[in-house]
């Protein structure tokens, strides 16, 4: 039955592949009429050329996969063993010779492919055969990320799929590579730890997008997350708090008698294990140790690595209040959390440091921090002034510039390359330190100028701490960032060289994310649309299409047990008064086709309520408006219940 379903496919495919049916030019593989047309295509990121053909390649009940140097392709031959054979139960083989019955072919080139570079590959699916092409592992690897993206969405499962499912792939003709070569998402172990085994997850879901740098925040006012042989209570003391759940700011200062057993620290062997198996993906580990600010932890193990002897006292944070951001930034600091630039013991500390954390990680680059230091405890400390005076120092923003040349020097000593956040560039750093760009996107612009090497992770397209959606319906921060200014992120904005950027990343702050499902809704699906940013070429780059391919990405996630914000689906709010006073309230949707339904009489409304259609005029005394979003008389968004009080509060006065 199997085989005369599949040879009369074959037939069908090969008159209909002479022909090349569609060709994508404008990233729409399929012309899609409705946001949530289901393609058979929707890969993401987009790749660079799709052609698609008739006919279908139907996976056997065995699978042969063919590699012309399994030696190379070891670890991608097991990763797509394992994800071929859970879901289906098929038996899935490999072999280094050639066989005419191999159903995948993995070829590394033996001359170079210029088109598709370090990274890129082919990929043709034929009804007798899949061929992946590249020039090295790493490419391989991503097209058989492509192929399980062509698989029908039970390919996530990791189970076997009990329901009856065509195993099939569409033929296709897939040629693709990476806009950027650093395709990252940064992950804050340290405001709350996440277990080894969670970063293999985290690591897990990235992958699958083709994000290629790790960059684990190590080290912040909240915990000290590795082992350092020599200063045994950086993890002793430094990894550990008191557990609080409240808003980040203002949690409750723990009391002396609070047990400090909320935390934890990975021992140099759990890195080592980290950072394999993240290479085993073809993701680099970027480890980032932050100083000079962001050290309370460090100081709180170590005072005598602060300028001042209160520090004696101090404990791990545990989420009070601890900066004075009224003045702006540098903030204010109410507890010194800086390392002291003036004091020789702190440099012998972080050549220490350096060196171990340098033998763990082997990536080319180490991230040092630098961000948000607060001067105010320095200004105060004659050492600080002795130093200033002894090395012609003006500013405090020199004094911080003094200590992170040091620090380039320590970082180059032990062969690793120099990487810090943007805030460096104010205190006079070397032309090779490679810049983060956080704050803004003209800092990024401005280090590239001035020729540093520079990563674009700003605020206002690639924070993931921030909220989706509106604060009533996420947990509550201090800013929020929708998808679709997410999807506008361009990391290689006009007028800069595009030799200077290296790529852009994602970055996950975690002060108010206390579990891996939570990292994961924070993640995606904004994580997509970065990875589409710094993957795709930024011509294919369309909303519309990728939203299409997003929600089809959403049933993969379900599928594959990883967590994402529904955010998107969300009514955003607009309030305004009227010449007489009254509030009138704007409902828009990010995403096209949803219909609103609302109340104001404090039940619960669904698609037989009054649907939105113009401005709301609030009732006088009603005090909560209820939306919810449907499409197809189907709920979609979540129920958001909106006080009228806090429209109140919104809205302009008058
Ligand atoms: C940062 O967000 N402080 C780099």
């Amino acid at each position: 039955m199997k085989l005369l379903f599949s040879s009369l496919l074959l037939a069908g495919c090969l008159t209909a592949a002479a022909q090349n049916t569609v060709v994508a030019t404008d990233g729409m593989v399929f012309n899609q009429t409705a946001n949530h047309a289901h393609s058979e295509i929707a890969i993401i990121p987009e790749p660079v050329t799709i052609i698609k053909q008739e006919g279908h390649f139907i996976l056997p009940q065995n699978i042969l996969i063919q590699a012309t140097k399994p030696a190379d392709l070891k670890q991608t031959i097991s990763f797509l063993q394992e994800r071929l054979s859970v879901p289906t139960g098929f038996f899935v083989s490999s072999t280094a010779t050639t066989s005419a019955n191999a159903n995948i072919k993995l070829v590394i080139n033996d001359r170079n492919d210029a088109v598709i570079g370090a990274e890129g590959y082919h990929l043709q699916v034929t009804p007798q055969q899949i061929v992946i092409t590249a020039n090295k592992p790493a490419g391989i690897f991503y097209g058989v990320q492509t192929l399980m993206q062509l698989l029908p969405k039970q390919i996530e499962s990791k189970d076997e799929v009990k329901e009856e499912v065509k195993w099939q792939i569409p033929c296709v003709n897939i040629t693709d590579y990476p806009r950027l070569t650093w395709r990252g998402l940064m992950f804050d172990v340290a405001r709350h730890f996440f277990t080894k085994e969670e970063v293999k997850q985290y690591i897990d879901a990235m992958v699958r997008y083709k994000y290629n740098i790790l960059h684990l925040h190590l080290t912040d006012d909240e915990g000290w997350r590795i082992e350092i042989k020599g200063y045994p209570k950086l993890t002793e003391v430094g990894a550990w708090n008191v557990k609080r759940v409240g808003s980040f700011g203002t949690f409750i200062p723990p009391t002396a008698d609070e047990p400090r057993n909320y935390g934890g620290f990975y021992t140099q062997a759990d890195l080592k294990e980290l950072v394999a198996y993240a290479q085993e993906r073809f993701v680099n580990i970027l480890p980032e140790v932050d100083v000079p600010g962001h050290s309370l932890a460090a100081v709180a193990s170590y005072p005598e690595l602060s300028c001042t002897p209160e520090a004696v006292n101090y404990k791990v944070r545990s989420g009070e209040r601890i900066m004075d951001w009224s003045r702006g930034a540098p903030p204010l600091a109410m507890v010194d959390n800086t390392l002291c630039p003036a004091n020789e013991k702190v440099y012998e500390f972080l050549d220490t440091v350096v060196a171990q954390v340098a033998s763990i990680f082997p990536f080319e680059y180490m991230h040092m921090g630098g961000d948000e230091a607060p001067h105010n405890f320095w200004e105060k400390t004659p050492q600080i002034a002795e130093l200033m005076k002894r090395e012609n120092l003006k500013t405090m923003a020199q004094v911080q510039g003094y200590f992170e040349r040091r620090l380039e020097k320590i970082v180059a000593k032990h062969g690793k390359r120099f990487m810090a956040w943007d805030e460096v560039l104010e205190g006079g750093v070397s032309q090779s330190t490679a810049v983060m760009s956080w704050r803004d996107m003209k800092y990024g612009v401005q280090a590239a100028k001035n020729k540093h090497e520079v990563v674009m992770s700003p605020t206002q397209y690639a924070y993931l701490d921030y909220m989706q959606a509106d604060e009533i319906t996420e947990p509550k921060v201090y800013k929020g960032l929708r998808l679709s200014k997410t999807y506008e992120f361009d990391p290689v904005p006009d007028g800069v060289d595009p030799k200077y950027i290296k790529g852009g990343q994602g970055n996950l702050w975690t002060e108010q994310v206390y579990n891996i499902r939570q990292a994961e809704y924070q993640t995606w699906p904004r994580g997509f649309a970065i990875a589409e940013s710094v993957w795709s070429p930024k011509e294919k780059k369309n909303w519309k299409n990728f939203f299409a391919r997003t929600e089809q990405h959403f049933e993969r996630l379900n599928i594959a047990e990883t967590k994402y914000a529904p955010s998107v689906y969300d009514p955003i709010f607009a309030v305004k008064r009227t010449a007489d006073g009254k509030l009138l309230v704007t409902l828009t949707t990010e995403v096209e086709g949803l219909d609103i339904y609302y109340s104001f009489d404090n039940s619960f409304p669904d698609h037989f309520y009054p649907k939105y259609n113009e401005p709301l005029v609030v009732p006088v005394d009603a005090n909560m408006l209820r939306v919810i979003t449907y499409r197809d008389k189907k709920p979609i968004g979540r129920m958001m219940n909106m006080p009228i009080e806090e429209l109140n509060k919104r809205a302009p006065k008058k």
